[in-house]
């Protein structure tokens, strides 16, 4: 039996509070049953996501003090790009700030109406930016990446007969690019192997396609392939980050989740790519040297790259969420496995069998836990996706309840508490009823949609 053990210690801490569920139960209600709609100072352990509210440590702290602040050529911007290229091996870099920023400059430049951009899974803001310059996604994952409950170590993984179908059908022209996602957010933050990845550039290749990586969630990604890819065991992180990268043409990443509050990048091996994609920057971001993030954000940023090659750091955020999904699996809560990054993830089709997909039983059981704990999760299920041009609903391959494990924040008895309630919830589901919108917009639905129950 592993316990997790922390590799860090505390030294700033903030006050949590616990309000009565009667409180609990009002603000829910004002909130419209959309957990995005709850204010922080009601809630006990946010969980709603690992964007933006990771630990900072000491020297990322240390490095915001000495930013060189100025609008244009900063040394805090060379240093930034220079950490990026030691780790991609990609000579040119365009900062960008948040990963939506990347996917709306890479959509504008390489997606034409009438193309197709296959991926192992979609990512929401990833499928608007695709679908908004007239593409279209083609998931391609393997099967077993959308079996809820398995052993395979890499679910994330892409299926590549699917992919030689998708040329052979339409043409490698009609190809935008080829997109993977590291640590495939939507099935449960399930790892890609290095294997897989090989493999596809073999194909892109062959075919001509341009293959980009999506490494928001790269540092959960990278502990997977060192512990669960024999061929990785005996590489560093460093070393694995860059056999990763040598097979892409183009990495972009959320910062939000890979090392810093806030910012993101794309790195682009070819200069030609890269002179397309350098005229949007000052257009949506700012000017090349800061792209939308303060160069003390841009200095914390660097830091957390460079950290993010240490298997102590890197760990931590697997490591419990592994604790948390056993702990559930135990106690016969149905979750989602083998434990990937990002968060626990709850199968709510199995957690709330009588609520029907038309009536979003994972907002539903989102709602739920923040009555019962005071705990904020995050829907990734139906009310997720957005509804087809004729108005029908389109359902998602998982209903899930995301229960994000932002990185060195809580603590093994806040786990724990956690762990007890939604064993409770899931003693009592029968309480659970499922939702309907009273509000509901057109474009990312989840994000301010008011719910009631039905
Ligand atoms: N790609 C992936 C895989 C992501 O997980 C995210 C964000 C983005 C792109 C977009 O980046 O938020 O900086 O614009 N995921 C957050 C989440 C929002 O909560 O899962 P962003």
């Amino acid at each position: 039996e592993t316990v997790p053990l922390e590799m860090h210690k505390v030294r700033v801490v903030q006050k949590l509070t616990l309000a009565p569920i009667e409180e609990r139960l009002k603000a829910i209600a004002a909130a419209g049953n959309n957990t995005f709609l709850l204010q922080n100072r009601d809630i006990f352990m946010d969980m709603l996501t690992d964007s933006g509210v990771n630990a900072m440590s000491d020297r990322q702290m240390a490095a915001m003090m000495v930013a060189d602040d100025s609008y244009a050529g900063s040394a805090t911007y060379e240093k930034f790009a220079a950490k990026l290229v030691e780790l991609f091996g990609m000579d040119f870099i365009l900062p960008t700030h948040q990963g939506r920023a990347c996917e709306n400059i890479l959509s504008q430049v390489l997606v034409k109406p009438g193309t197709i951009v296959p991926m192992n899974y979609h990512f929401t803001t990833t499928k608007a930016h695709i679908v908004l310059n007239g593409g279209t996604v083609e998931e391609i994952p393997h099967d077993r990446g959308l079996e809820v409950t398995s052993t395979h170590p890499f679910k994330g993984d892409m299926d590549i007969a699917k992919l030689e179908a998708l040329v052979a059908t339409h043409g490698a022209q009609k190809i935008a690019f080829v997109r993977m996602e590291a640590g495939t957010n939507l099935i449960g933050g399930q790892p890609i192997s290095l294997a897989n990845l090989r493999e596809i550039r073999a194909a892109c290749d062959r075919h001509g396609m341009i293959f980009v990586l999506d490494a928001s969630l790269l540092a959960d990604n990278l502990w997977f392939n060192k512990t669960r890819e024999e061929s990785c065991k005996d590489l560093s992180i460093a070393e694995i980050t860059r056999q990763i990268a040598d097979l892409c043409d183009v990495i972009y990443f959320s910062a939000r989740k890979l090392g810093c509050a806030r910012g993101g990048a794309i790195c682009i091996r070819s200069e030609a790519l890269y002179r397309k994609m350098r005229v949007l920057v000052p257009l949506y971001e700012g000017f090349l040297t800061y792209g939308g993030m303060s160069v003390r954000e841009i200095e914390a940023l660097t830091v957390g790259l460079e950290e993010t090659m240490d298997v102590d750091m890197i760990s931590q955020g697997p490591l419990f969420i592994d604790y948390m999904v056993r702990e559930l699996d135990k106690r016969g809560v149905p979750v989602i496995t083998p434990p990937g990054g990002l968060g626990c993830h709850i199968d709510v089709m199995r957690f709330l069998p009588h609520i029907p997909q038309a009536q979003y039983p994972a907002g539903a059981l989102a709602s739920a836990l923040f009555i019962a704990s005071g705990i904020r999760g995050m829907e990734r299920g139906s009310l997720s996706e957005q509804r087809n041009p004729d108005g029908t609903e389109v359902y998602s391959n998982m209903e899930l309840l995301r229960l994000a494990m932002p990185r060195r924040v809580f603590t093994l008895s806040q786990v724990k508490y956690a762990i007890d309630r939604i064993d409770w919830l899931y003693q009592n589901r029968d309480l659970v009823g499922g939702l309907v919108f009273v509000e509901e917009p057109e474009i990312l639905r989840f994000f301010y949609g008011r719910l009631d129950p039905v």
